[in-house]
């Protein structure tokens, strides 16, 4: 396999370092990036020129891990068009964009996988897709930015500001570029998306989620949760509506109660709580966020490359809900 990749970031480099780990570093043919100001490692087959992925026709599979959302859409659609197989870590381009880039990919005939773009190392879109395909999932719900539960947990756990706080995820690799995405909740908004047209099959925009950050959340409040035995958490949830078939999303954050099952999840850990109509409910959890986490995920998409998501039937069946 040879794979081409955009980014050298966070994502980038958590993905190169697991391929040199397991011996497979030379599969990476080259890795496209937007200047050559930052101290990089040498030996490695950096180029400024987008063409030299894009042009070069041994190259099958193309990873996609570059904060930009312009220029990562077009990088996506362009390697797709191309026919080359794309693993994307880029969540905010993928829920603006979903649709549209699965009927690019199976019109060529080649796999998009995101499965880095949700909840760091959890393997939830795969679980979703392909463990649970053949039942209908009602809801799913769960922590999904690792910066504001590392944040929320430090602050909760050792007293720490929230500057502090976010300034360490920061240092860890756990925030993003603009870290705002992450403490307005934006970051788990996107992820939301990407939940639930893996969940419902449908695909729920942006728009949609009433959406609330955790910034107004002061040490005041997080105190007075725990002397009730409670956690303030940033939660991100999606129903569907026995009844009518729609679903509802939203993200805020809650204070929860200790027997919740997202309670225990600390520091930059995630959990998805995934309800579902004959096996009941399942918990993932895991690290969310950082470097190897997200790169383990990219690794495990381009393992799996050929193996595109199935797409889930958005039909819903009240019936077959009273039958059960
Ligand atoms: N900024 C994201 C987070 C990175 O904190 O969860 C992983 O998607």
């Amino acid at each position: 396999m040879s794979i081409g990749l955009f980014g050298f970031g966070t994502v980038g480099q958590g993905f190169y370092q697991i391929m040199a780990a397991t011996g497979k570093a030379s599969q990476i043919q080259a890795i496209g990036v937007k200047t050559v100001d930052k101290p990089r490692p040498a030996g490695l087959p950096f180029t400024l020129d987008p063409d030299v992925i894009l042009n070069d026709p041994s190259i099958s599979v193309v990873v996609e891990a570059i904060s930009d959302l312009g220029a990562g859409y077009n990088l996506v659609r362009e390697a797709l068009r191309r026919g080359k197989h794309v693993v994307s870590a880029s969540k905010a381009l993928l829920a603006r964009h979903l649709p549209e880039l699965h009927e690019l990919a199976n019109l060529n005939g080649v796999s998009l996988r995101y499965e880095a773009a949700v909840g760091g190392a959890i393997p939830v879109l795969d679980t979703l897709s392909r463990y649970l395909s053949h039942e209908p999932v009602t809801a799913v719900r769960g922590i999904v930015n690792g910066t504001t539960n590392y944040i929320l947990t430090r602050m909760e756990r050792e007293g720490l500001e929230f500057a502090d706080a976010l300034a360490d995820a920061q240092r860890l690799g756990f925030a993003e570029l603009d870290p705002s995405a992450d403490v307005d909740a934006l970051d788990a908004q996107n992820k939301l998306v990407l939940l639930s047209y893996h969940a419902f099959g449908q695909y729920v925009t942006l728009e949609s989620i009433p959406t609330t950050g955790i910034r107004s959340i002061g040490r005041s409040d997080i105190l007075a949760a725990r002397a009730k035995g409670c956690a303030i958490k940033l939660v991100a949830e999606a129903r569907l509506d026995p009844n009518t078939g729609q679903v509802s999303a939203r993200v805020s954050p809650q204070v929860i109660t200790a027997d919740d099952p997202l309670f225990a999840i600390a520091y930059e850990r995630n959990a998805i709580s995934i309800e579902t109509l004959w096996s009941g409910p399942h918990l993932l959890s895991g690290r969310g966020a950082g470097a190897l986490p997200t790169g383990t995920a990219v690794a495990f998409d381009v393992q799996h490359i050929h193996s595109a998501y199935p797409k889930r039937s958005s039909a819903y069946h009240p019936e077959v809900e009273r039958a059960a």
